[in-house]
């Protein structure tokens, strides 16, 4: 079991958690994802993993509660014990020194931008992070990305904190500013990241993007996370989640992650209609026969 340490609200429907969890702790790398289930019946859920402390055996996670999963874990809280967390999947991050890199997290995407802004700067990179949010009470991890960063500049859509726009309109005004730009990470819903590589192709910035494709084993078996990338088909799970923005087929990621949106909402309602139920089956293991 993977006992639940500590639980924080950062925003509406978006909790932080600080998860047991020693060997994944210990190996993961910024960039790496887990596969978590809540309860025996659980479905698979891919996670990205915002930060660890190897020392204490904990990791942190932090869901934006969208779908069935996602819901069901943010009723969760200290006390409460996951029932798999497999991992660290997934390649992690390239971080090398580029010179000067933009770290644009949109909305939840923040936090799975955050352990790699932070291990870009650690490698001597000039960082700069634009942080994007619908409105100011969706704006998370402003004190973290703030603490790694050179310069952060925020921006919410509807101008309640920040300037007023999106974060492809603060990266444009670096842009056309004229200021140096080596390396961008984007990381955010998927019409963000699609914009985010429109507007550095002419000007042949590198742009990375993290993608988050229906998964299921996370190890390269199923073929479900499977993207288009450069023409060829690759798999989210073991060849990504991260990719050259420039080369992803975004429409074809969009259609593929709508395939199964009228079971997922059928799932949620019967969630959200009768809690309990799951609630009771999370609460069948106890955070006391830990693994290591
Ligand atoms: P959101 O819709 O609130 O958008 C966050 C910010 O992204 C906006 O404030 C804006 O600055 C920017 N943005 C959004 N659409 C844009 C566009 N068309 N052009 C330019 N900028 C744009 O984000 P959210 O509610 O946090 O996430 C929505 C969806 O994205 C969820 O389904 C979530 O699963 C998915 N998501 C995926 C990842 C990932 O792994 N790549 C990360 C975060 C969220
Ligand atoms: Fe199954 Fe990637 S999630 S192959």
């Amino acid at each position: 079991m993977y006992p639940i340490i500590e639980s924080e609200e950062l925003a509406p429907d978006i909790k932080r958690f600080r998860i047991r969890a020693p060997r994944v702790a210990r190996k993961q790398r910024p960039g790496q994802f887990v596969i978590v289930r809540v309860h025996e019946r659980g479905e698979r859920a891919p996670l990205t993993i915002a930060g660890a402390d190897p020392e204490e055996g904990v990791i942190t996670l932090i869901v934006q509660g969208i779908g069935k999963t996602t819901k069901l874990m943010n009723m969760l809280g200290p006390g409460d014990a996951l029932l798999d967390v497999a991992g660290p999947l997934g390649r992690p991050s390239e971080i090398r020194q580029y010179g000067a890199v933009v770290v644009i997290g949109g909305g939840v995407g923040a936090a799975i931008a955050y352990p790699t802004a932070k291990a870009l700067k650690e490698a001597g990179n000039r960082v700069i992070s634009i942080l994007g949010a619908r409105t100011k009470e969706l704006v998370i991890l402003e004190k973290e990305l703030g603490a790694i960063s050179d310069e952060l500049l925020a921006a919410t859509d509807d101008g309640s904190y920040g300037r007023k726009g999106l974060v492809t309109d603060a990266l444009r005004e670096l842009i056309e500013g004229g200021r140096r730009i080596d390396y961008i990470l984007a990381i955010g819903p998927i019409p963000m990241m699609a914009a985010v590589a429109e507007l550095t192709r002419p000007h042949r910035i590198k742009t990375v993007v993290s993608l988050n494709p229906i998964m299921v084993d996370g190890t390269g078996m199923c073929g479900g996370c499977r993207v288009m990338v450069g023409g060829r088909m690759r798999f989210g799970c073991v060849d990504g989640p991260e990719f050259d923005a420039h080369e992803v087929d975004f429409k074809a990621l969009a259609s593929r992650n709508r395939l199964y949106r009228e079971q997922e909402q059928a799932a949620l309602r019967r969630v959200l209609a009768n809690p309990q139920a799951d609630l009771e089956l999370v609460r069948r293991h106890r955070p006391a026969e830990e693994v290591s």
